[in-house]
Order: C-alpha cells, then sequence, then structure tokens
C-alpha cells in the first residue's frame, strides 16, 4: 500500500515538471525578443495620442507612454533622437526646437535649384546615397533631378503658411508638414522629379520610366517612398511619389519587401 502511494506521488511530480517546461518554450521568448529589439529606432519612444484622433489605440498607447522618456508638448511627442537615420518625424512626433543637423554637403547629382540653394543640402550620409542612386537610374537610362532636401524651420514654415493660405487648411495638411514637423527639416529627405516632367511635384511622377524604376529600386540604395499609395490613414500624408526618406539598406530593404511604412516598421501604429 505504502509502495503504490509514493509510486503515484513520483508519478504526479514528474508529469508536474514535464508540463512546466513544455509552456515555457524558452527559444521562442527568447527569439521574439531579439526581433523587437532589431526593430527599435536608436530611441523608440511611441507617440502621445493627439486629441483630434479616435479612442481606438487609448489604452495601447498609455501604456506605451508610461515607457517614454521623450517629452510631450500641444499633444505631440518630442523626439530625443533628431540626428539618427532611423528617426521618426511625423504629425505625432515633432523635432525639438531650433534643431539644425549637422553635417549637410551638396551631392554631385542635377539639381533643379541652382548653386548655393540650401533645397540641395542633404546630410552627408544620405548625400552619398543619393549619388549612387542616381547613377544607378543613369546607368538604367533615366534621368532624375534632384528638386527639394534640406528645409530650416523658417521655410517649412513659410511654406505650410501659403500652402494654407493657397488651398486652405484641409489641403494643406495632405501635403505639407507644420513646421518642426517635417523630414525635410531632418536632412534625410529629398523629392525627386523625372528630368522630363521637372516643373511639379505630382503623383502623374508614378507614371513616368523614373518614377517606376525609383519605386522599385530606391530601397537598394537606403531610401523609402515615405508616403505610399493606401497607406494615408497611416502617415497622415497623400500619396508623394517623389518625397524619398533616408533610412539606410536594411531598415529601407525590409520595409519595401513587407509594403508596410515606417510607422508600422517600429510598431507606432498598431
Ligand atoms: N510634403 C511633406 C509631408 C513635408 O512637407 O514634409
Ligand atoms: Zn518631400
Amino acid at each position: 500500500m505504502k509502495k503504490t502511494v509514493i509510486f503515484i506521488l513520483l508519478t504526479a511530480f514528474l508529469l508536474g515538471c514535464q508540463q512546466e517546461n513544455n509552456s515555457a518554450q524558452p527559444s521562442e521568448k527568447r527569439d521574439f525578443q531579439n526581433e523587437y529589439k532589431k526593430k527599435e529606432p536608436e530611441s523608440f519612444v511611441p507617440s502621445e495620442e493627439p486629441e483630434e484622433n479616435n479612442n481606438k489605440n487609448k489604452n495601447n498607447n498609455e501604456k506605451e507612454n508610461e515607457q517614454s522618456d521623450e517629452k510631450s508638448g500641444d499633444s505631440l511627442t518630442v523626439i530625443d533622437n533628431p540626428n539618427s537615420v532611423s528617426l521618426v518625424v511625423n504629425k505625432q512626433r515633432k523635432l525639438p526646437d531650433g534643431f539644425e543637423p549637422d553635417n549637410l554637403v551638396e551631392a554631385n547629382v542635377s539639381y533643379l535649384a541652382g548653386e548655393g540653394n540650401p533645397k540641395r543640402l542633404l546630410r552627408k550620409v544620405a548625400a552619398d546615397a543619393l549619388e549612387d542612386l542616381f547613377a544607378d537610374a543613369k546607368g538604367a537610362g533615366l534621368e532624375l533631378v534632384a528638386v527639394s532636401g534640406y528645409r530650416s524651420y523658417d521655410r517649412q514654415k513659410q511654406l505650410y503658411e501659403s500652402n494654407v493660405a493657397a488651398n486652405g487648411q484641409e489641403h494643406a495638411d495632405k501635403f505639407s508638414a507644420k513646421p518642426g514637423t517635417s523630414e525635410h527639416q531632418t536632412g534625410l529627405a529629398m523629392d525627386v522629379a523625372s528630368a522630363a516632367l521637372v516643373s511639379v511635384l505630382e503623383q502623374s511622377f508614378i507614371e513616368t520610366n523614373e518614377g517606376q524604376w525609383l519605386k522599385d529600386h530606391a530601397h537598394e540604395h537606403g531610401f523609402i517612398i515615405r508616403y505610399p499609395e493606401g497607406k494615408e490613414d497611416i502617415t497622415g500624408y497623400s500619396y508623394e511619389p517623389w518625397h524619398l526618406r533616408y533610412v539606410g539598406k536594411e531598415i529601407a530593404t525590409e520595409i519595401y519587401q513587407s509594403k508596410i511604412t515606417l510607422e508600422e516598421y517600429f510598431g507606432l501604429y498598431p
């Protein structure tokens, strides 16, 4: 009798241990954590939800904001990594007041603007990549022109305000960033056009050979089409086939292959 009781207790104990081991699955947990970490921007902090947005994501954002070191004001998050190539600037995340990027240079490419115009500037890392991109396009028999790169806060303010005056705020907000929230202020964005259609930046750019080629090759040089078609609800802007943003080859390739936006890549859009 005693032996039977000991046998039953021992069997129950061993079964219990096995179940615990099965449920722990340590290797699976580690993989997920690594993958998540890989996708974090250098200083990843989610944005605060603007007041006008719906409440759908409120719980998530409340949870994420508890981990935030970035400062919020005017319902925008002030990003604390403005010099990172993987920063996210958008309608919810603005650059610190007075931010100016270091190391702005001209790329050796065709420009629409004349010499000395700040529109020709980009941060060195992006300017080098732009040169490679333009050379590659040329090899494919295509002619790109660089139209608008770096913009100071004041220049963006001028552009935004004149767009509002000309077209109304609702329209302006679809195409122009408010000052402090434009990627052009980071020195990592360049608007490009086809040499044959250079006077305007319009969605018809995608109908040119240059526009088509860029859509499928920009990532090979570390650029993304930052405001893609069909993703307006996520980016907050209309389709801009001309607006290139430098993020580096690894991130650009993953974004291109997965057909996602920068917001989705960094988990800023649920
Ligand atoms: N056109 C983009 C959204 C900008 O103004 O930065
Ligand atoms: Zn642009």
